[in-house]
């Protein structure tokens, strides 16, 4: 892969914070900002992760939110391995300050090396004060620009809806400034489920969120033990895609069964071949657990 096959692609976020901070409001204060929203005609769903538009700098520009509650999806994709998030908004109540899932949340970012940009919440509401949560977090190695730092610290309410544009430029700024944001479209697709179930009448359901590559219907694909030709895809407004590039959350359907959060998927050049891996990784699968438990049975049987 060279240089001149890499092409742009839009930052994928996760929003993170303390429980009651806002993570929700915001997630929904940002989705209604969308100014490409309302001429779509379906009907908005939850698939666990969705786009914006916005104006940056006088350029439309994308953005990727995963919308999977908190850091506990981000720890279940690290947990399998899966990178997908490139920015992290920490969500700080400014009535209430740096709380326990506060310290969690940016603990697990600064591991996976994501850059954090602070939103301070809830500025409508007496007793809010942005500036403590600035200097608090100053002790987290999260300085911010007035305090001589490069982290950017956004003050927002997501029920009155103030600061949201600023915010989304902050995540912008943090993505042009220091990350590769490129990715080649040009191939076979990869990625990571992000969410997935079983419908009753579709069969299983699986947000996916494309790495590299397009992904487009006909493909036949495997998700961790899950596989099968891609019949129908869907963004968040329910409509229809018929091919989705780097950054984009697409609901797959044709899927043998549900994957879990966190699962790579690849395209495969014959759906024969999705088959065996998966039922290959199926048969591992079942044998790391007899292999764990018969070390279970011969450890009772010494003891
Ligand atoms: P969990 O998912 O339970 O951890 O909560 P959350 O972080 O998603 O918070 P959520 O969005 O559910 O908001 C918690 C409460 O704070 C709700 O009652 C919101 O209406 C309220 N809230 C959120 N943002 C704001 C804000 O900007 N101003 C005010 N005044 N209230 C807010
Ligand atoms: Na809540
Ligand atoms: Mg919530």
């Amino acid at each position: 892969e060279t240089e001149d096959m890499l092409e742009a692609r839009p930052p994928v976020v996760t929003v993170m914070g303390h429980v009651d901070h806002g993570k929700t409001s915001l997630l929904d204060a940002i989705r209604n900002a969308d100014v490409g929203k309302g001429e779509a005609g379906g009907i908005t769903q939850h698939i666990g992760a969705y786009q914006v538009q916005t104006t940056h700098e006088g350029i439309e520009r994308k953005i990727t939110f995963i919308d999977t509650p908190g850091h506990e999806a981000f720890t279940a994709m690290r947990a399998r391995g899966a990178q997908v998030t490139d920015i992290a908004i920490l969500v700080v109540a400014a009535d209430d300050g740096i709380m326990p899932q506060t310290v969690e949340a940016l603990n697990h970012a600064q591991a996976a090396n994501v850059p954090i940009v602070v939103a301070v919440n809830k500025i409508d509401k007496d007793g809010a004060n942005s500036a403590k949560v600035r200097q608090q977090l100053t002790e987290y190695g999260l300085v911010s620009e007035e305090y001589g730092g490069d982290v950017m610290f956004v003050d927002v309410s997501a029920r009155k809806n103030i600061g949201i544009t600023d915010l989304l430029d902050a995540v912008l700024l943090t993505a042009d400034a220091g990350l590769d944001m490129r990715a080649n479209p040009n191939k076979d697709a990869r990625g990571v489920a992000i969410e997935a179930k079983l419908d009753k009448g579709r069969g299983s359901v699986a947000t996916v969120l494309i790495q590299s590559g397009t992904l487009r219907i006909g493909d036949a694909i495997v998700a961790g033990t899950a596989y099968g030709r891609v019949r129908a895809m869907a963004d968040e407004n329910g409509n229809a895609v018929a091919e989705a590039g780097p950054s984009r959350p697409v609901q797959v359907q044709g899927l043998s069964s549900v994957p879990r959060a966190g699962d790579t998927f690849i395209v495969t050049e014959e759906d024969r071949t999705a088959r065996q891996i998966a039922e290959k990784r199926e048969a591992a699968e079942r044998n790391a657990q007899l292999a764990k438990a018969r070390k279970r049975i011969s450890l009772e049987d010494f003891t």
